[in-house]
């Protein structure tokens, strides 16, 4: 056999190592505790962006108020969105629910058991689709993320770049002829742990403790750290803005963002392109038909998106007037508000303005 093929063999390989260590040392993990479809779903959304610890405590609270797929579906939207702040990513949590509505509908609450018919859910893509169909349905499909893609360069010792879409397609084949096929569910978590705990990216996996390094080429190669290889990544656009937290008789200025694009549709503190000095903060608010009254810098902070980068300068101004599109909100209505994670450096100072403390 060529050499290449046999280092590819070592996935199938290192199958029954992988899944005596899960069954030994496995997270414990609610979603894994008591599986569900429903529940497995949920906590994958979850997960695509967003690091296990962050998201064990939404979880809990999502689960306990929204424990099934029509309680999803109905409710209502501000405050879904308030159980998902701080998670980020919010189209995640539209998606969720349009897709629960479309769960109710069409299949009468109870998730679809194929891969194909789960994908033509909002918001579930491949892997979440290989996910759901392998935890919860048993299904032999692996859910090839970036733990699996880097189990299975070192493991195979490929070099190719993993963020190419034919690459891609080739390594999901090889983790199809590798994956269990009486506990896909279980060996699909066992990689995501192995690649979670073990299996470090950037340069620092934990060879030592790796329950398959008998069956790892890279290891045998020296080669880990160095492994998986990607495309260096465009680099992320910086955009300036300045943020308005604004004051009218005891009530602060929020909006809501377009239905498009970045944040789309979460309400937001008023803000404008550029880092604006002061005079350029007034005719900034002069330009909404706002008068300021006092205007204060409140500091500076950074946001960083997925392309973009936010470096924020923010005011605030006691003002009179009005501008379209803006809500003028107390302090309960302003509880209620889930406003996304790119404005916390000014939660503080809203507060306060508000009173809140
Ligand atoms: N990351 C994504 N899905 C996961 C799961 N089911 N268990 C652990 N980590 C994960």
């Amino acid at each position: 056999m060529p050499k290449a093929e046999e280092q590819w063999n070592n996935l199938t390989l290192l199958r029954g190592e992988l899944l005596d260590w899960y069954d030994a040392h496995r997270r414990v993990l609610p979603w894994r505790e008591a599986p569900s479809p429903y529940r497995t779903w949920v906590s994958e959304i979850m997960l695509q962006q967003t690091r296990v610890t962050a998201v064990l405590p939404y979880y809990e609270r999502f689960m306990a108020e929204l424990p099934d797929v029509r309680a999803l579906a109905e409710v209502p939207e501000e405050r879904l969105l308030k159980l998902w702040e701080g998670l980020g990513y919010y189209s995640r949590a539209r998606n969720l629910q349009r897709a629960a509505r479309r769960v109710v509908e069409e299949y009468g609450g109870e998730l679809p058991r194929t891969v194909a018919a789960l994908k033509k859910l909002p918001g579930i893509g491949d892997y979440t689709a290989c996910a759901i169909a392998s935890i919860d349905f048993g299904a032999p499909e692996p859910a090839v993320d970036g733990n699996l893609l880097r189990v299975a360069a070192r493991a195979a010792l490929c070099a190719e770049d993993v963020s190419d879409a034919s690459v891609k397609k080739h390594f999901r084949a090889r983790l199809a002829e590798a994956i269990d096929r009486e506990r896909p569910g279980a060996w699909n978590q066992a990689m995501m742990d192995l690649g979670a705990t073990v299996c470090l990216a950037n340069s620092a996996p934990l060879c030592g403790s790796c329950p398959v390094r008998a069956f790892c080429a890279a290891y045998r190669a020296g080669m880990a750290e160095r492994l998986p290889v990607r495309a260096a990544k465009r680099p992320r656009r910086a955009e300036e803005r300045t943020v308005f937290l604004l004051v009218r008789d005891g009530r602060l200025a929020v909006r809501r963002r377009p239905d498009t694009g970045l944040l789309a549709k979460l309400t937001e503190f008023p803000n404008v392109g550029g880092n604006l000095d002061e005079a350029g903060a007034s005719v900034a608010l002069a330009r909404w038909g706002l008068t300021a009254r006092s205007l204060v810098p409140c500091g500076t902070a950074k946001h960083v998106f997925t392309h973009i980068e936010w470096q924020m300068k923010g005011y605030t101004a006691e003002v009179s007037g009005d501008a379209p599109g803006f809500r003028w909100v107390d302090a309960a209505e302003f509880g209620t508000l889930a406003i996304p994670g790119a404005f916390r450096a000014y939660l503080a100072c809203a507060k306060q303005l508000l009173n809140i403390i």
